[in-house]
């Protein structure tokens, strides 16, 4: 399989209803965190597992919004195009609207709401999209995992059960919202029925593939960050954990001119061009850094 073939989708839906009333007039996809949208961090990191072609899917009333802030995606030497999905009709359903846009291509999907941060991110992710024979799900250990998908793995790292939201969890470990996926998955996600709560589940759509004998898993580790930001709280942790960082080091996380330059997709004029289209400040000033001094890390 082709990582330059793979093709990406976020999904940037839902109601959100547990940051009301911040999410009242806009999807949380928009707020900040920190210094950037929340939609640039699960965007960066389906461009660093080398995705250049990349469906937006969201509400009626905020897919023109996040076409006003992404674009075409041409300024980043990429091409995104945008979808509507008119109710949240579950996870899965993101593969019935961008059932065109995927075609005979492989899919890696994202939720929009996820952050991932660590120096393997780009390395595990490039590998499964290249080495995935049906689907690949990405876990993370967290504390308490009854509010996730709960992968259980073999000795041997391999996948044995998979339980969405599990009142007395299995295992320590969360399937995180980043999959990736064979050109069946259109075919499986139109074959699931509605669950309970009336959607077609991710996780519904991961266990076909767990029957088939073709759900890999790539375990992150302690070394990555996966974060939430479902409440209030958990939002304002996630801000202070990207500040703490940039602050510290210097560099930017999730800043997509940044990352289409890393991936050679921008030059170093091109890079100054988008900066000087910024409004004065430090964001512009740091892409203008970057193209002066180049390739440092
Ligand atoms: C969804 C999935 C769940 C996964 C989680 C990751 O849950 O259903 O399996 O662990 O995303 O963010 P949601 O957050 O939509 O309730």
């Amino acid at each position: 399989m082709n990582a330059s073939a793979t093709k990406g989708i976020v999904l940037a839906g839902g109601r959100n209803l547990r940051l009301h009333p911040a999410t009242i007039a806009v999807c949380k996809q928009l707020l900040p965190v920190y210094d950037k949208p929340m939609v640039y961090y699960p965007l960066t990191t389906l461009m660093l597992g080398g995705i250049r072609d990349i469906l937006i899917v969201s509400t009626p009333k905020d897919t023109p919004r996040l076409e006003d802030l992404l674009g075409d995606g041409s300024q980043w030497g990429m091409r995104l195009s945008f979808a509507v999905q008119d109710e949240p009709r579950g996870l899965a359903h993101a593969f019935i609207v961008g059932r065109d846009f995927i075609d005979d291509d492989p899919v890696a999907l994202i939720l929009g709401d996820n952050i991932f941060f660590g120096s393997e991110l780009s390395r595990l992710s490039q590998q499964a999209i290249r080495d995935n024979r049906g689907a690949t799900v990405f876990t993370y250990p967290v504390k308490d995992p009854r509010q996730f998908g709960v992968l259980r793995v073999d000795a041997e790292g391999r996948p044995v059960d998979l339980e969405e939201k599990p009142s007395i969890p299995k295992s320590n470990l969360a399937v995180t919202g980043l999959y990736v996926y064979d050109n069946e998955v259109v075919s499986v996600a139109e074959s699931l029925r509605p669950s309970p709560r009336g959607e077609l589940e991710i996780t519904d759509l991961n266990r076909v593939y767990l029957k088939r004998g073709l759900l890999d898993v790539v375990q992150f580790g302690r070394g990555m960050a996966w974060l939430d930001t479902g409440t209030p709280e958990s939002l304002l942790e996630a801000s202070q954990f990207v500040q703490t960082i940039e602050h510290r080091q210097g560099f930017k996380i999730a800043c997509p001119e940044e990352v289409a330059w890393r991936m050679g997709w921008l030059s170093d004029a091109d890079l100054v061009t988008l900066a000087d289209s910024l409004a004065p400040g430090d964001y512009g000033n740091y892409l203008r850094g970057l193209a002066a001094e180049g390739e440092t890390v």
